[in-house]
């Protein structure tokens, strides 16, 4: 055969095994039998081997994994992956759909109904029709690339049929189907590897493998549900069509999808789906609810990080009893004592229950929770297990009752409860080596410096031994001194020392959030980084200048200038520097040279991700004016959801209006 030839019969045989995929692992329905379809495979392998020029990304041999990376890298979002509100019950929907009837001014809201998937969101990105990039939902803005670990999830097509849109982001859970998991924890079982504790774990732990040949080896399963960002793509006018294009792209799509009507459609979808749920191939926590009108979707819009027109509604959580053996107290990050049931271990919610959370005192109280009682502990999806309630009541002598210890139980110093506060606090600050532990770990913590290897036990060795005192000092350590600690072996020692050295080499908005500052989460330590542009900024920033920043009211902006006036954190955030730890400073609002530059902008109704403040500030940031009301000198009308008269003044005077997309597109044009 001519190299031609053999091109197109390398092309050819990537097509055919690739439709045998789908039919194998989305349609259930395979046409050939697992022998034949390995011949296939064993040409289109060996006709690469012999032509690696023919070899292409979307190639079914690359399902099969390939050389380790030595990290993932970050990938950014183009459009915020969101998360969805909670509905715990019928009261709930209830609310729910009347918003959305009032808010659309309709009587019967057609809703797609879904089932909720208990495993990872997922993004993935198709350029001209080629699987190109997938990544982890991450913190919703910025997640990891796994793209070479997605590509070995059989279901997952590495290309779309011809006529695909230009770029298109399919958004979907990656999973581990119950049989999956069973067998794989056989496997475990059989070679003394780990075992998993449930579908979702396992699911996880696969994905996030820097070897993708440990991922191919694990029967992962990816399921659409969502439209991210696309270019080219016809127009949709229901949810319902969305999901109709992923089925003919050749994507799983869950067949308990449904369209219903109304509150009582919903209430009977859930109702169904619950008494469904233990026969299903995959573990769900409950059902997805979605206006199924696109635009009516787009008008609803969105509140802070999640959108209006959809909710979850969660099935109840799982609950066991089990015996109270003690109440120990735990001391956070910021000294709060919280008592802790420890149990007689029990399985529930997906996982093997030792301790659960008794949140404070007045709660013991108000449960009246001894040691020796049984009780009902509960465990919902990630959440900490909590004890819901007493039983049966143990013996109660005496010494079963609980008392809140009047000093801290690691560190002496006095406990304190101020008078509104259900909270008992270690008045030790960073003297409580609790505490030290767990600003530490936090400022590890994946989401923070991200140290990957510094857990629990390697601080608890680390600030027992006084080898580390604050954050700073963790830069100080050497392979050496890690070396000697108990179960230290070198090759660990090296990994942390190199992935210490590593996380130097950080963001503003993940170093401040590190710093572990009361009050201030991750998205409000983005926030701030956004907008003070550098530490010795925001260090310096008084409250006044502190609450300009959007979604910072009077007691962030308080705690955020109490951190910086106290010595001690100034001396870490010091030693943080010297120690090399660095960020790309974040550039100071540019003379602006765009589309925006002296024009006049009028914002009228609700934006679907930007708030008023947001869109006003990246306008301005971009050289703009934003007015009040408009006029013929308005040059551009920026309109949302329930745009009123000035949508109506701004049309009859012939101004251009922009939706929330046209303002983005906008602002980023160079003139
Ligand atoms: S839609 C803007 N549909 O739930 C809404 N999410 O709490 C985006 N999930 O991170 C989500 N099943 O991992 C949607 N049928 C479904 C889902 C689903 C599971 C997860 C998803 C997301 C989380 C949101």
């Amino acid at each position: 055969m001519t190299a031609d030839a053999l091109r197109a019969r390398a092309a050819r045989l990537r097509e055919e095994i690739e439709q045998h995929n789908h039919r194998y692992y989305v349609l259930d329905d395979p046409l050939i039998t697992d022998a034949e379809f390995d011949r296939l495979f064993r040409e289109l392998q060996d006709l690469e081997a012999a032509h690696p020029d023919f070899v292409t990304a979307d190639s079914p041999t690359q399902r099969v994994g390939g050389i380790p990376a030595a990290e993932f890298s970050q990938a950014a979002h183009r459009q915020p992956m969101l998360s969805l509100n909670n509905a715990f019950d019928e009261v709930e929907v209830e609310a729910f759909d009347r918003r959305i009837r009032e808010a659309l001014g309709i009587d019967v809201v057609e809703y797609a109904v879904e089932p909720k998937f208990d495993g990872l969101a997922i993004s993935l990105v198709y350029e001209g029709g080629v699987l190109v990039r997938g990544a982890t939902r991450g913190d919703g803005y910025t997640g990891e690339e796994v793209t070479a670990n997605l590509r070995t999830v059989r279901s997952i097509p590495l290309h779309l049929p011809a006529g695909a849109p230009d770029v298109v982001e399919v958004r979907g859970e990656v999973l581990m189907l119950r049989a999956d998991f069973e067998q794989l924890n056989r496997k475990q079982q059989e070679q003394d590897g780990k075992l998993f504790a449930n579908p979702r774990n396992a699911a996880a732990g696969s994905l996030r493998q820097l070897d993708s040949r440990i991922t191919a080896g694990r029967k992962l399963t990816f399921y659409a549900y969502g439209l991210g960002f696309a270019e080219g793509l016809q127009q949709f006018k229901k949810h319902n069509q969305v999901i109709d294009f992923f089925k003919k792209n050749k994507f799983l799509v869950a067949p308990e999808c449904a369209v219903v009507q109304g509150l009582p459609g919903l209430l009977e979808y859930y109702q169904r789906i619950g008494s469904a749920r233990d026969g299903l191939p995959y573990d769900i926590d409950g059902v997805v609810y979605k206006v199924n009108s696109l635009a009516a979707q787009q008008q609803l819009g969105f509140v802070s990080r999640a959108p209006r027109f959809a909710v979850a509604h969660k099935f109840p959580a799982e609950e066991a009893s089990s015996v109270v053996l003690g109440i120990d107290i735990q001391v956070g990050r910021t000294g709060a004592l919280t008592p802790v049931a420890r149990l007689q271990p029990v399985f529930v919610g997906g996982v093997n229950v030792t301790n659960a959370t008794l949140h404070n005192e007045d709660e013991v109280r108000r449960k009246d929770v001894h040691v020796g009682d049984t009780v009902v502990v509960r465990r919902a999806g990630d959440v900490i297990p909590e004890v819901v309630r007493v039983s049966v009541p143990g013996p109660r002598r005496a010494e079963d009752c609980f008392e809140m210890p009047v000093l801290c139980p690691v560190c002496d110093s006095q406990v304190v409860r101020s008078e509104d506060e259900a909270i008992a606090r270690c008045s030790g600050g960073l003297y409580c080596s609790a505490q030290r532990k767990q600003a530490l770990l936090h400022f590890a913590s994946r989401r923070a410096m991200d140290i990957e290897g510094l857990g629990e036990r390697l601080v608890d060795q680390l600030v027992d031994l006084d080898l580390v005192r604050t954050p700073a000092d963790l830069y100080t350590l050497n392979e050496q001194r890690l070396a000697g600690l108990e179960r230290m072996a070198e090759k660990s020692a090296a990994n942390i020392t190199a992935a210490i050295s590593k996380s130097r080499n950080t963001t503003l908005a993940r170093l401040i959030y590190s710093l572990g500052i009361r009050n201030v989460g991750e998205s409000t330590a983005r926030d701030l980084a956004a907008h003070f542009g550098t530490l010795e900024a925001l260090s310096q920033a008084g409250l006044e200048s502190l609450q300009q920043v959007s979604d910072v009211g009077p007691v962030i902006a308080e705690s955020v200038a109490q951190f910086f006036a106290e010595p001690h954190n100034r001396e870490v955030i010091d030693g943080l520097q010297s120690a090399g730890v660095h960020y790309e400073p974040i550039a100071p609002r540019p003379v602006a040279t765009g589309a925006a530059v002296g024009r006049i902008f009028v914002l009228t109704g609700t934006l679907p991700l930007l708030t008023r403040d947001d869109a006003k500030a990246r306008i301005e940031a971009a050289g703009g004016r934003v007015t009040g009301s408009v006029s013929k000198k308005t040059d551009f009308v920026v309109a949302g959801a329930e745009a009123g008269s000035k949508l109506e003044k701004a049309l009859a005077l012939g101004l251009t209006i922009l939706d929330e997309q046209g303002l983005l597109d906008l602002l980023e044009k160079k003139e």
